[in-house]
């Protein structure tokens, strides 16, 4: 069976910067509390219009030229979101006609902050059982036209921001590279501590007025109790890929952790007992990009020359469900 490898990633935020500063004019906050809480210092905002087709598209583009491919050599989509361009069909066909495409499959997975894991889970599946050759696998997101941009939604509107990131899948024959593990999990116990309680189609109707007034289409997050489940479930589930796979945290050249909130990855990196240098951190420029922190970390990581061909990777997220997950990875 051949394994999984990366051919190509690439990533594309949007052009607006919305600065800690910025916030403070819409909201009762502060850069102060915003910095000492999540690390982050800006993230990016959309333009009226833009969606996350639009900018999974870019990021597919930057992706293809860096691969030497053209968009017709792939003969399957994964997108990996939270923030559909509409409630359905899937943000998949989207791109697909974007990119010019006809007919390859297009599937949508929702798992949250968790969700460019079960998308690499899946495509891997899809890859090794020869099912599809080239998987074009995206994480994007828009959170900014779903953010309560006042004091009310404080507590998530400061940690949310919009961007895309992408990797082209396919197989080698090389048995000591590419995908060596991929884990994922989830506990619906969790499921009510970090959602969106509408729209929804368990509600008649699904939204209403008096549902907005009431903020239920706003992300509704018990922070605490985020915080705790993901500092133990993300050196966890790392650990069990590299069980699985047969090695040691030791050997591994990078983690990129889900970039939920930079303490949350500090703490991470200490229970790992990872120096600096073995760990990739950007949510200080883009916020918690939910299923495309991974994807964009990837992309600016491999940009910085902090990749190098052979090099152990780990990626590791922890989200709403909750879900969490990790893969191990020879580049
Ligand atoms: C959200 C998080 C930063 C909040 O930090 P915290 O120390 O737990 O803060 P609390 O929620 O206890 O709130 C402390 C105070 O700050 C206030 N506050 C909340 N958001 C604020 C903001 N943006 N600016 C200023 N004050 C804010 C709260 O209202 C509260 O005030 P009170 O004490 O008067 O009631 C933290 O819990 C966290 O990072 N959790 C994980 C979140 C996450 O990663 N989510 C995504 C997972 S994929």
């Amino acid at each position: 069976m051949p394994r999984t490898e990366f051919l190509a990633t690439g990533y594309y935020v949007p052009e607006r910067v919305v600065t800690n500063a910025e916030l403070e004019t819409y909201m009762d906050t502060s850069d102060e509390w915003i910095r000492q809480r999540s690390g982050i210092e800006e993230r990016r905002w959309c333009a009226e219009g833009e969606g996350g087709s639009d900018m999974a598209k870019v990021a597919t583009e930057r992706a293809l030229e860096k691969a030497g491919m053209v968009a017709d050599e792939i003969d399957c989509i994964v997108v990996a979101t939270i923030s559909p361009d509409y409630f359905f069909p899937g943000t998949g066909v989207f791109l697909q006609r974007k990119l010019g495409l006809k007919n390859v499959p297009c599937l949508d997975v929702r798992n949250q902050c968790t969700g460019f894991l079960y998308g690499l889970e899946v495509a891997d599946a899809f890859i090794r059982a020869g099912q599809y050759r080239r998987v074009l696998l995206v994480g994007t997101e828009i959170h900014s036209t779903g953010l309560q941009v006042n004091t009310e939604g404080r507590d998530t509107a400061v940690l949310f921001g919009d961007g895309a990131g992408v990797a082209i899948l396919g197989p080698t024959e090389d048995p000591d590279r590419g995908v060596l593990a991929v884990r994922t999990h989830a506990d619906g116990e969790h499921a009510e501590k970090l959602w969106a309680p509408a729209p929804a189609c368990i509600r008649n109707p699904f939204i209403s007025k008096e549902d907005i007034d009431a903020g239920l289409a706003r992300p509704y997050m018990e922070g605490r109790e985020v915080f705790k489940h993901a500092v133990t479930r993300m050196p966890e589930s790392i650990e069990e890929v590299l069980a699985e796979a047969g090695h040691g945290i030791d050997e591994v050249d990078l983690v990129i952790p889900h970039q939920a909130n930079l303490r949350i990855s500090e703490m991470v990196q200490r229970r790992l007992g990872l120096s600096d240098d073995r760990i990739f951190n950007n949510i200080m420029r883009y916020g918690n990009t939910t299923a495309a922190t991974i994807p964009i970390a990837l992309s600016e990581a491999i940009d910085q020359g902090r990749v190098e061909r052979g090099d152990l990777l780990a990626f590791t997220a922890f989200g709403s469900g909750f879900t969490w997950g990790a893969a191990l990875i020879r580049w």
